[in-house]
């Protein structure tokens, strides 16, 4: 049964649902959150989906069976442009997913110049084609797949280790003739990024989908009364590594 003290369960491979689970703390304070990452499973981003869908749904359906959530968040692309029909039929609990906010984008951009910048596996999704398709078709879109970035993200957050190579990684891509005005950050490792990403290149709007699916949450779990204490933030992994010391003080900073 569903009380005030269950939790929405935030899932990703690594850290970067930390940059979901941010944004919902945001909005409501008051909800516990219990934070869960696939670190046995890291990364996602280079698995073939056969793989990847089987792995998602009994990693979520076990966590669902233990901490028995409210909702489910899959705050990460590249499972949610493949597992989510799996994951809705295996639970029997909401399920809320995040894609790339190529929407938000196309609607910013006056040049129709967008980057995506996510995994190589949501960059070559069918799922993104057809976002593509339904919510950018007006626009220039240009994809650039990275597991660097990735890695780099789950480094800053947990050793505090600036990325050395972030600039020619993605400078190449960036510095084209027609300049993008806007990239989506198509993976949510990515926003942790954020503040080097507008040191090297000020002049991009570089967009994320958190603040979208804290609102659904919001939707979802009815809003919340005024005046709660916040909510307890809890943490769980999968195998042997253990999340560092620096990634749990970044998630009691909520
Ligand atoms: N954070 C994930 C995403 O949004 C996946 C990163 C990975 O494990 O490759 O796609």
């Amino acid at each position: 049964m569903v009380t005030a003290s269950s939790p929405v369960l935030v899932f990703d491979s690594g850290v970067g649902g930390l940059s979901v689970a941010a944004e919902i703390r945001r909005r409501l304070p008051g909800l516990p959150l219990h934070y869960l990452m696939d670190s046995a499973g890291f990364p996602y981003g280079n698995k073939d989906d056969v793989t990847l869908v089987e792995r998602v749904v009994k990693v979520c359906a076990e966590a669902v069976a233990e901490q028995q959530p409210r909702l489910l968040v899959v705050a990460c692309n590249t499972a949610s442009t493949l597992a989510l029909p799996a994951l809705r039929g295996a639970l029997d609990i909401p399920v809320v997913g995040v894609v790339p906010a190529l929407k938000v984008a196309a609607a910013a951009s006056t040049s129709g110049q967008i980057g995506l910048l996510a995994t190589p596996a949501t960059v070559n999704r069918t799922y993104t084609d057809n976002l593509i398709l339904d919510f950018a078709g007006g626009c220039d879109v240009r994809r650039f797949g990275s597991v660097e970035l990735v890695q780099w993200a789950e480094d800053w957050i947990a050793f505090g280790r600036e990325p050395s190579g972030l600039f020619e990684h993605l400078d190449s891509w960036l510095s084209q003739p027609q300049p993008l005005s806007h990239v989506v950050l198509g993976c949510t490792h990515f926003p942790l990024l954020r503040p080097m990403l507008e040191r090297f290149w000020p002049t991009i709007c570089w967009v994320d989908s958190g603040e979208a699916i804290a609102r659904r949450v919001e939707q979802l779990v009815g809003g919340q009364e005024p005046g709660l204490q916040p909510g307890v933030v809890t943490l769980s992994w999968t195998g042997e590594r253990a999340p560092t010391e620096a990634v749990r003080r970044y998630v009691a900073g909520f």
